[in-house]
C-alpha cells in the first residue's frame, strides 16, 4: 500500500544521489529517448536501486531516473514508464510521479506513443492531450488511506495545463510542426484494438489512442501539479482499412518523429 514512508525512502536516496530540486518532471513514452541525450551534467538512478521503488522487469531492466540540466532548469526524466499491461497495478505506475512531485518538480510534461483515431491526424505527427477518457477501468486514487495524500475527490475540469498547452502551440507554429488537439483515451492493452473497438472509440470522441498517461495525469491533477502531454502518432486506425501494425513499427515512426517532439519539450522547459 502506498505511504509516507515507501515514498521518503525513494526521495531521500534520490536527494542522497545529487537529485536537488528539479524544477520539471519529464516521462518519456515508448521509443522517445532522445531527448535524455540533451541532458548536461547527468545523475542517474536505476529504478531497481531506488529504495521502495517499483521493481523493473526484464524487459524494463534499462528503466533509470535522470536528473540534470536542460533548457536552463534543472530536470528529472524518467526513461521508460511502467504500464498497466506489464502486470503492474495503478499505485506502481504513478508511484514515480509522487517521487518527482515530492523531490519538488513544478511542473509535469508527458509524451507517448498512440494510435491516431482521428484520420485527420497522420501518422508521424505530434497531437497534444486536451482532454481524455480514462478507459482502463480504475483510479490511481482509489486508495484506502487517501487522505494521508489528498483529497478524495479531484477535480478534472480541466486535467491539461492551459498555458503549457498554449506555449507548445506557438512553439509548433515557430518551428513549423504539425501539433494537433485533442482527446486520448486510454486502455488496458497489451493487444491493439480490433476494428469494432476503433469504431467505438470514435463514437466515444476520441482522437487517439494509447496505453499509458492518464494515470499519470491524474495523480498529477491529485498534486496540483501542472502537467501536460503530446502523444506521438505511430499508426491510424481506420476501422474500414485496417492495417496489421507492428510495436517495431511503432517504435521506429515513434523515434523519426521524436526530433519535433524534443523541440517542443526543449522550447517549453525554457519558457517555465
Ligand atoms: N492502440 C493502442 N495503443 C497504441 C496504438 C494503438 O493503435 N498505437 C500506439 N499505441
Amino acid at each position: 500500500m502506498l505511504s509516507r514512508k515507501l515514498l521518503n525512502n525513494s526521495i531521500e536516496y534520490l536527494k542522497q544521489q545529487g537529485f536537488e530540486n528539479p524544477d520539471v518532471g519529464i516521462v518519456l513514452g515508448t521509443g522517445l529517448g532522445q531527448l535524455v541525450n540533451q541532458i548536461e551534467d547527468q545523475k542517474v538512478a536505476h529504478y531497481n536501486n531506488i529504495p521502495s521503488f517499483p521493481l523493473a522487469t526484464v524487459e524494463f531492466h534499462t528503466g533509470k531516473l535522470i536528473y540534470g540540466d536542460l533548457g536552463g532548469k534543472k530536470v528529472v526524466v524518467m526513461q521508460g514508464r511502467f504500464h498497466l499491461y506489464e502486470g503492474y497495478d495503478f499505485m506502481d505506475i504513478t508511484y514515480p510521479i509522487r517521487v518527482m512531485h515530492g523531490l519538488g518538480i513544478k511542473n509535469l510534461l508527458i509524451s507517448n506513443a498512440a494510435g491516431a483515431v482521428n484520420l485527420d491526424m497522420k501518422k508521424g505527427d505530434l497531437m497534444q492531450l486536451d482532454d481524455h477518457i480514462n478507459l482502463q477501468g480504475g483510479s490511481p486514487l482509489a486508495l484506502k488511506n487517501i487522505a494521508e495524500f489528498g483529497d478524495r475527490f479531484t477535480d478534472m475540469s480541466a486535467p491539461y495545463d492551459q498555458d503549457m498547452n498554449e506555449t507548445l502551440k506557438s512553439l509548433a507554429q515557430k518551428h513549423d510542426i504539425t501539433l494537433h488537439k485533442g482527446v486520448y483515451a486510454s486502455v488496458v492493452g497489451p493487444q491493439l484494438e480490433t476494428r469494432a473497438e476503433y469504431r467505438m472509440l470514435k463514437i466515444l470522441g476520441a482522437d487517439a489512442v494509447g496505453m499509458s498517461t492518464v494515470p499519470e495525469v491524474i495523480v498529477a491533477n491529485h498534486l496540483k501539479l501542472p502537467v501536460c502531454a503530446v502523444s506521438v502518432l505511430t499508426d491510424e486506425c481506420d476501422p474500414e482499412n485496417l492495417q496489421p501494425i507492428s510495436v517495431p513499427e511503432i517504435i521506429e515512426i515513434a523515434g523519426k518523429a521524436e526530433p519535433k517532439l524534443v523541440q517542443l519539450f526543449k522550447g517549453l522547459i525554457e519558457s517555465l
